[in-house]
């Protein structure tokens, strides 16, 4: 994962650099670390910090002013432990080759033997320090020290590597910094007066002009007077690429008196909603969702995805499948394989970031037509897919996954529905119902949010110490049971088996004894879960059943169920696992271990 920053202008480095970082440490927070120069690339000085920015903060020294020049990373820890040590911007052996790096290096252990065994010390156990002393090793070859000699040695250096970077270097007597790339995601920035470069566009600061993007084998310097260079693979010069078609704009950022960003995006829910059920629900009836998109009517449809977004997947694969007749099937992103490789299968991604780099791997592999779900529409994925449906729903800044997982179920239901409806295989009054209840679905959320809160509350006080929970639920239900239970864990670090509750006959039962808190989502058929839910309390099970106004932990739900399942009782859960985390004395917003952006395969 990781967030990279770079600057090189006029002006001071370091007021970009900590803004951009403080943006982007949604891709890692386990340390910080910054590289500054001056103008000539006469003195270089590293500043590094175990945790957050605020750590790096309180070691700043005052003397980063005159420094226009500049490199900044924000970690999450693969190779090494979160300590200052590891913390990037890693150097060379004279200490003159400052490296910032978001990727794997997957040869890192071959090249450190390598390195050892023609003298250099490498001193971290971070794989990135094996690219500084690479760097090191090629400027010793080459006479003279300038930007161009150092994107040489760039690109020799990278040449040796297997993995996945991307890269920010500058050096001691090099009056620039060397970007380069292969696939991880890297942009660089024009404003009037300064060049930029981060991992994304959340990172740049100030009016930017023009957005491009590193493609992968490319070298580029930012050079003095907003000189920017740009290479191929093969270190030939090439003019520079188009310009996205990106606005930088950091809205949606502020908390509006919410206490963290989880819980004003769990607020934000039904707002959200109402956006994107407004933008879409007109395509339904008529089926034109695809054409509007750019996509063809699918005959079946394969779905990828991680995490939360795979839950999301999974309740569109339930409604394509059950509700309008189209064979769907959910890959898990890290588990994607070529011999799925079906070219006339439509895939659908769903991914809130864009950046997940496990779907990006199965974006390489497959072909076919491919219709991105995301809340990033400038993202590496929606830039790679033939079609983007834009969640909208704004930055959603909780490592949790709130509301873009309600959007993603929202548009996949609604895509579902029109590939139906296209197709001629839902009964046209059976969808003008479920129509109708997507549309009184931000209320119900709102409702929701309303009952649960104040109920979450008391029972997180109650329940905070119990160690292990069981999440389960039936037929369309089941994926909110399945997300629910990663809410729990991310945020109040809970052991949780979620699964059919069918299933638990089949073993999980064992684990019951007196108190074990059993979360049971309402769905159909409510009468075989009703007996479920006598089989565990009748093991001491302590029955949180979740949905309808009766419940334990009320949720609003329309009186039919929709194909899409108990979306309502998302709200609920959500609630439930940010209050168990308040209880416990948790950071809600930045759990441990996790990053909001999982930028590594
Ligand atoms: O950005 P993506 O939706 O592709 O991220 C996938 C998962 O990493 C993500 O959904 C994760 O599981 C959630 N943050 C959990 O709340």
């Amino acid at each position: 994962m990781c967030g990279i920053v770079a600057y090189h202008g006029p002006s001071p480095a370091l007021p970009s650099l900590l803004s951009g970082l403080s943006r982007l440490e949604y891709r890692g927070y386990d340390s910080v670390g910054l590289a500054l120069s001056t103008a000539g690339g006469e003195r270089l000085t590293i500043h590094r910090a175990a945790g957050r920015l605020a750590a790096l903060l309180e070691v700043l020294p005052d003397d980063g002013t005159d420094c226009s020049i500049g490199i900044g990373h924000t970690r999450w820890a693969t190779h090494g432990a979160p300590t200052e040590s590891n913390a990037h911007p890693h150097l060379d052996c004279a200490g003159a080759v400052a490296v910032v790096h978001n990727g794997t290096i997957d040869n890192a252990v071959e090249l450190r033997a390598q390195l050892a065994a023609t003298g250099h010390t490498v001193v971290t156990d971070v794989d990135t320090e094996i690219v500084a002393h690479l760097i090191e090793d090629q400027l010793i070859r080459r006479a003279g020290r300038d930007l161009a000699q150092l994107a040489a040695a760039v690109a020799a250096a990278v040449g040796q590597l297997q993995g996945s970077w991307a890269l920010a270097v500058t050096a001691v007597g090099v009056p620039g910094v060397v970007l380069a790339r292969h696939r991880s995601p890297l942009l660089v920035a024009e404003t009037s007066d300064a060049l930029l470069a981060s991992s994304d566009t959340l990172g740049f600061s100030g009016e930017i002009v023009a957005v491009r993007e590193v493609r992968d084998g490319e070298i580029v310097t930012l050079g003095p007077d907003r000189e920017l260079s740009w290479y191929d693979r093969h270190g030939r010069y090439i003019g520079l690429p188009a310009p996205l078609d990106v606005h930088v704009e950091h809205t949606g950022t502020d908390l509006q008196g919410a206490p963290d960003y989880t819980s004003k995006e769990i607020n934000d829910q039904p707002a959200a909603a109402r956006r994107l059920i407004d933008r879409l629900i007109g395509s339904v009836p008529d089926g034109t969702l695809p054409a509007a998109l750019g996509v063809p009517v699918p005959a079946a449809v394969r779905l990828v995805a991680c995490g939360s977004s795979a839950y999301a997947a999974q309740v569109t694969a339930h409604v394509l499948a059950t509700a309008c007749g189209v064979p769907a099937r959910v890959v898990t992103a890290s588990e994607h394989t070529t011999d799925l490789d079906d070219a006339g299968t439509l895939t659908v991604a769903f991914s809130q970031s864009g950046e997940t780099a496990d779907v990006l791997a199965a974006r390489d592999t497959w072909r076919g037509p491919w219709l991105a779900i995301t809340n990033n529409p400038h993202s590496s994925l929606a830039r790679s897919c033939d079609a983007v449906l834009d969640l909208g729903c704004g930055p959603e800044l909780g490592v949790a996954a709130t509301k873009s997982f309600t959007a993603q179920v929202i548009a996949g239901s609604v895509f579902a529905l029109s590939v139906g409806a296209a197709r001629a295989t839902v009964d046209p009054d059976q969808l003008q119902q479920w129509v109708d209840i997507l549309i009184g679905l931000p209320d119900r959320l709102a409702a929701s949010e309303a009952l649960a809160r104040p109920v979450a509350a008391r029972l997180a006080t109650e329940l905070a110490d119990r160690p292990g929970w069981i999440y389960v639920s039936r037929g369309a239900g089941v994926p909110y049971a399945y997300e629910g239970a990663l809410k729990l864990k991310e945020l109040a670090y809970r052991w949780v088996e979620a699964l059919p509750a069918g299933e638990l006959k089949h073993g999980p039962i064992a684990l019951v004894q007196a108190g074990t808190p059993v979360v049971l989502i309402q769905a159909q058929p409510a009468a075989r879960l009703a007996v479920n839910a006598c089989e565990l309390a009748s093991r001491g099970a302590q029955i949180i059943t979740v949905g309808g106004t009766n419940a334990v932990l009320p949720a609003v739900l329309p009186s039919i169920e929709p194909p899409w399942g108990p979306l309502e009782a998302t709200v609920a859960l959500q609630h439930l696992a940010r209050e168990m985390a308040s209880a416990l004395g948790h950071d809600v917003d930045r759990p441990r271990n996790l990053a909001k952006s999982v930028t590594v395969e």
